[in-house]
């Protein structure tokens, strides 16, 4: 069991415990005597692990209430059952309240947990890739308002996040995709080395399920192989999952809210955002992953146009992503996402910080306006 913490100063603010299997969470709960469970209600389906650690949670009398993990029911509404369903159970002030799944789950259980008499501990056990290498790290809780997205939060930390690779197993492709795109992105922010050996092993991944799917009778898209393949490599993920972990947890420790370096986090979603909200428009398929990798690429490009990044280094990007079954082909023009864009919310006096990979491992913010960013990618 490894443990990696997030600072303020000197002062331990969250713990990252990175484990291999369910078990040593009952050591991480030992010093906590009132747990209350919030789980992700495909989690507790499909999970085989989340089972295990169901198992235990019932021997320990932590009462537990499933919640629906879609962005429809990331709302206020749910916050309040949490909250209601809290007192209805007897949670005092010091209830831990566990939160067991993607990051809807994290952030509405957060949420809940920041408000509930003026604020009660929580921990994560995230269960998609995505939280356990984002979501669940840094202390940002929320949910949807008024047609926006975490338009309501707080910023707040978790006592801990456990972090296990074994719950990824029943993670359907394209949410293991959204975490992979999620990881990458970190590496391309801060390297080490776990760049390289994540395309890898993701490429590993990818030519597996091809030759799975090729060597059955049906040739499409099939989850059963995806779960095979993945089951197999999972022990490989736990080094990455740490390592981008690590980097999150850095990143936090020298700016929790966000006024510098946090920002760098955003690499790929100014142009990523855009794109999903075109996609949400005109009723188009297009997953967070992929608006990722296609963003990081928008980036990269746009970063070669300002001589930033040597010449070739969107293009090297481009086939990594590609080997990794990450992208897609864009079907917007970057006219069509400028709109989008302008009303990006974290817009400044007319400019977009836009956060531009000079190389793998090195990215830098630069302010500008929608319009110069067109006119450098047009
Ligand atoms: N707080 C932050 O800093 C932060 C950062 C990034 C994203 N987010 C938020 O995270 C959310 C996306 O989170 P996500 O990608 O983890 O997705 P999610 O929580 O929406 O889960 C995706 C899907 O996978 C299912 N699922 C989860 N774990 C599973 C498992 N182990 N087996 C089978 N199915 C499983 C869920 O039921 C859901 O259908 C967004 O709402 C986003 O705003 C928050």
């Amino acid at each position: 069991m490894d443990q990696i913490n997030i600072y303020s100063g000197e002062e331990v603010l969250s713990r990252i415990v990175v484990a291999d299997g369910v078990e040593a969470l009952e050591e991480c709960l030992e010093q906590y005597r009132n747990v209350f469970v919030v789980m992700d209600s495909n989690v507790a389906m499909k999970c085989p692990a989340a089972y295990d650690m169901s198992q235990m949670l019932n021997r320990r009398g932590a009462p537990g209430m499933l919640v629906e993990a879609s962005e429809e029911a990331k709302c206020m509404e749910t916050v309040m059952d949490i909250c209601g369903w809290l007192l209805d159970n007897g949670a005092d002030r010091d209830a831990l309240v566990l939160a067991i799944g993607g990051g809807v789950t994290t952030d509405m259980a957060g949420f809940a947990a920041s408000l509930y008499k003026r604020g009660v501990r929580f921990a994560y056990v995230p269960t998609t890739l995505l939280a356990q290498v984002d979501a669940a790290i840094g202390g940002k809780t929320g949910v949807n308002a008024w047609g926006y997205k975490n338009m309501l939060g707080t910023i707040r930390q978790p006592e801990f996040t456990y972090l296990c690779p074994q719950v990824l197993e029943s993670l359907p492709m394209q949410d293991f995709q959204s975490g992979a795109a999620e990881m990458l992105k970190t590496f391309i922010i801060e390297d080490g080395g776990h760049y390289a050996r994540a395309v890898a092993l993701l490429q590993d991944l990818a030519a597996d399920f091809v030759k799975a799917c090729e060597s059955s009778s049906t040739l499409s898209y099939n989850e059963e192989h995806w779960s095979e393949v993945l089951s197999r490599r999972l022990s490989q993920m736990t080094p990455l999952i740490a390592a981008a972990a690590k980097v999150k947890a850095g990143v936090v420790s020298r700016d929790q809210y966000e006024t510098g370096e946090r920002r760098k986090l955003n690499l790929g979603h100014t142009f990523a955002h855009a794109i999903e909200s075109l996609a949400h428009r005109q009723h188009d398929e297009m997953d967070h992953g992929h608006a990722v990798a296609l963003g990081m690429v928008y980036a990269a490009q746009l970063s070669e146009k300002l001589g930033m990044a040597e010449e070739g280094f969107a293009a090297a990007l481009e086939r990594d992503l590609d080997s990794c079954l990450l992208l897609v082909i864009c079907p917007y023009g970057v006219k069509d996402m400028a709109e989008a864009m302008r009303k990006d919310k974290k817009a400044e006096e007319g400019k977009v910080h836009f956060i531009l990979p000079r190389a793998i491992g090195d990215v830098t913010v630069h302010a500008l306006t929608v319009d110069e960013a067109v006119a450098l990618l047009g």
